[in-house]
Formats: structure tokens, sequence, C-alpha cells
């Protein structure tokens, strides 16, 4: 298996993870990458719409993980870890990541993450990473709501990056990470993680169960959950996404 050794590239699609979902379903092999220079109905976490012009990374990456469900949240993060080594290799910024995927710079978020999956017996039968990173959009590219919270690499640095480069780069480190994990050595990926976590120390409000959770974001646990210090004890926010305060 080899991430990228089957790339699909279209000019535009609705999302590149729809593409994805459905040659799952057809039983594409782990590996499959699609890729679109601009999609017209690109998702974000939490049923979002994902801002998605010409100028962008909008990729999604077919899995098929022998890992249980519970570990989907690792698999996750360890995307995650891989997109911040991928940006901070190619452009020197200090890429830093807020739970449960986001790509910030600068306290802006420059991308994000998520995973969709088909769960089969209660085996994972595939997965579908999404990854989305403004490269080359201008500020006047963003819709004006998310131009005060959102970056590119082009606003960080004021250059122009290769999205070829920056794809072929993310897939080398995207396979070794999940190789990594796949051979158990999640403390590896989870180490890499808390040295990027822009959360830690942070006053954070999610939910957790049903439930608001507020307190202090103090890193993640072996899964991939969000540890946070309230004033009754310890509690572990596994799904959704926090706010800072
Ligand atoms: C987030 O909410 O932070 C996750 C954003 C993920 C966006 C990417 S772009 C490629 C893929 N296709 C989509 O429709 N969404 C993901």
């Amino acid at each position: 298996m080899s991430f990228g050794n089957q790339i699909e590239w279209f000019e535009e699609l609705p999302s590149t993870l729809d593409i994805a979902a459905a040659k799952g379903r057809e039983g594409a092999p782990e590996g499959l990458v699609i890729i679109a220079e601009r999609q017209t109905a690109g998702r974000g976490r939490l049923g979002r719409s994902w801002s998605s012009p010409k100028g962008g990374v909008w990729l999604s990456l077919l899995l098929r993980p022998d890992l249980p469900p519970a570990s989907l949240g690792l698999l996750s993060i360890c995307f995650g870890v891989a997109a911040a080594a991928t940006i901070s290799r190619m452009t020197q910024l200090p890429v830093k990541l807020k739970w449960p995927n986001d790509l910030m710079v600068n306290e802006k978020k420059l991308g994000g993450l998520l995973i969709e999956s088909s769960i089969t017996s209660g085996k994972v039968d595939f997965a579908a990473l999404g990854l989305g990173i403004n490269v080359n959009i201008r500020s006047s590219d963003l819709p004006e709501e998310l131009r005060r919270i959102a970056t590119s690499l082009l606003i960080e640095t004021g250059e122009h990056w290769s999205c070829r480069q920056f794809i072929k780069l993310f897939l080398e480190q995207a396979e070794a990470s999940y190789n990594q994990l796949l051979a158990g050595q999640k403390q590896d990926i989870l180490q890499a993680w808390s040295e990027l976590d822009a959360s830690i120390g942070r006053q954070v409000t999610g939910m957790s169960e049903g439930k608001s959770i507020s307190g202090e974001a103090c890193g993640i646990d072996e899964h991939g959950a969000l540890r946070v210090k309230t004033p009754s004890g310890m509690r572990i926010i596994s799904q959704g996404e926090v706010e800072w305060r």
C-alpha cells in the first residue's frame, strides 16, 4: 500500500469526501486520493460548509484501517500531526493544533481535517480523511465572516506555495504517521501532538454526554480525546469541538 499511488484530480467537485466515500463503498483500495481544485459544496465538521475556492488543497484519502471504531479519534490525531509537520517543514511557520483538528497559525485557522467512516458489524469498513488547507488564498477570497479568524500560507508568508509539493509531502508524512499508529506506536503520535497543542492551559467549553463542560484544557488522552480540568474533577470530551474562552 502506498498513499497517493492512485490520485484522481478534478477541476471542480461538490466535495472530495463524497467521491472518496463512493469509491470506498465500491471497494477501492486504501491510499486512493481524491483532489479537487475547488469544491462547490465543501464540508467542515459539525455539518458546516467549508469555503473551497481555487488556491487551496482540498483532498480526501481513502483508508481501510485495521483498527476498532474507538480508535478513529487517534486516526484523526495522527493525520493532524502529519499535516502540521508538512506545513512547518515546507514553510517554517509556527503551526499549532487546536483539538480536535484545526491547524492554527498565529491564532488563526489555516486548515482543518475531518474523518467520515463507514462501520459494518462493529468494524471499520473504510474511513475517508478530508483535509483542507488554505494555501494561496487571499483574504478577499474568503467569505467576509471568516476574514478575522482564518488565514492562509499566502497571507502568513506573503509567498505563493506549490499545492502539488504540499500534497506530495503530506502524503509521505501521513503514510509514515499512519504506519506508526498501525504498528502500535501511538505514544510517538501523542507526544508529537502534545508538542503542537495550542489548547493546553486554555479555558475551554465543550459538550460531553449532552452536558456542557467548562474548564482548563489539559491535553489529550490515549484515545485522542480532550482532557478538561473542571472544579468537579477531570472530564473527557471525545466528540464535537470546544470553544476557547
Ligand atoms: C474542519 O471543519 O475544520 C474540517 C474541514 C475539512 C475540509 C476538507 S476540504 C477536502 C474535504 N472535502 C470536504 O468537503 N471537506 C474536506
